[in-house]
């Protein structure tokens, strides 16, 4: 029987196939319970704290959201509320939280940050979006395939656009370990760091999957399963970088062209927040600024895969449901 008692989630590097997908089994589970309004709250004992550097909808929501469904106390840290890192070290930190509560989640900066607190916090720490990786994110992103299109292996995975970030790392590892087949479609100076590529080949290779890096999206997405996007610009990049993206990543856009050169049965997917029109503040910016009226995805493609995409966004909550619930010890 698989155990994650006591284990971090930091990166789904460290997690084996089938431990990834004992994660979702246990995340499709809790949603069958919530959906019949079976109680799971055996937890009632424990609390939580939610540490967010960055802004956040659907991870903090989720976190507290899945948190009180299993019983649990959370305590949010906003990312301007708390001593971290600015008065107080994150290994001091680490220490003061871990003796309050049972579980950390982290949304920050760098990976090393997520790493050293798991190193000194002495309870479970859920990485909840550094620059480097968005683990919890890949996992609702599999549920809601698994959900949408029956399995995952053998799946042709196309991620459109900047894919040396969080979101185009996390994928292609969580695709390597899975068995779908990745493929990062990009401009060559924004494909995935070299080390990384290389280790996902090797896991591709045990799981049945395959790893490609492609400039050119018509060939990328020919007979894709699914195509993926996220934002060009990420949190905490500085606004200087938005010209360049959108000059560079343009030709990247998922359009409804790219969409009928995949597969029939293909879908849409963003981890959200989407940039599909210009009623955001920074969407209605750049309009005005770059004569432009969406930016990684059209309003139409958005607007036709909305089911998917809002399946995705309630995904966050049961597979972080299962995070939480599988690494403080739930035997159900
Ligand atoms: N997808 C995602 O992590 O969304 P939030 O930034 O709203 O948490
Ligand atoms: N790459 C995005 C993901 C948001 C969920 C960011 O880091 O802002």
């Amino acid at each position: 029987m698989t155990s994650l008692k006591g284990r971090h989630f930091l990166t789904l590097k460290d997690f084996t196939p089938d431990e990834i997908t004992y994660l979702i089994d246990l995340a499709a589970k809790f949603k069958k319970m919530k959906q019949d309004g079976v109680a799971h709250d055996v937890f009632k004992t424990k609390n939580v704290a939610l540490i967010f550097e960055k802004t956040s909808t659907r991870t903090r929501c989720a976190f507290e959201v899945a948190a009180h469904d299993l019983g649990m106390g959370s305590t949010y840290l906003d990312p301007t509320g708390s001593q971290i890192g600015k008065k107080e070290s994150i290994a001091d930190t680490a220490q003061v939280l871990g003796r309050m509560f049972d579980g950390i989640e982290y949304r920050g900066f760098g990976q090393e940050i997520v790493e050293e607190l798991a190193e000194y916090a002495g309870v479970p720490v859920w990485n909840g979006l550094t620059n480097e990786y968005h683990p919890t994110q890949i996992l609702a992103d599999m549920l809601t395939i698994r959900e949408h299109l029956g399995e995952l292996k053998g799946k042709k995975f196309v991620y459109m656009g900047d894919a040396r970030y969080n979101m185009g790392n996390s994928l292609m590892v969580g695709c390597a370990k899975l068995g779908l087949h990745f493929t990062a479609c990009a401009p060559e100076k924004y494909f995935p760091n070299e080390a990384l590529v290389e280790a996902c080949k090797i896991w591709a290779d045990k799981s049945g999957g395959s790893i490609t890096l492609e400039t050119d999206p018509l060939k990328a997405t020919k007979d894709a399963d699914v195509i993926y996007t996220d934002v060009w610009v990420s949190m905490g990049e500085p606004d200087e970088v938005w010209e360049e993206r959108i000059k560079e990543l343009s030709p990247y856009k998922v359009t409804s062209e790219l969409m009928d050169n995949a597969s029939a049965h293909a879908i849409f997917m963003h981890c959200l927040p989407a940039f599909h029109d210009l009623k955001t503040k920074i969407g209605a910016e750049m309009g005005k600024k770059f004569g432009i009226e969406d930016m990684e995805v059209t309003d139409e493609v958005f607007r036709k895969h909305s089911k998917v995409l809002f399946d995705e966004a309630e995904n966050r909550m049961h597979t972080i449901k299962a995070v939480m619930a599988a690494t403080l010890g739930y035997e159900g």
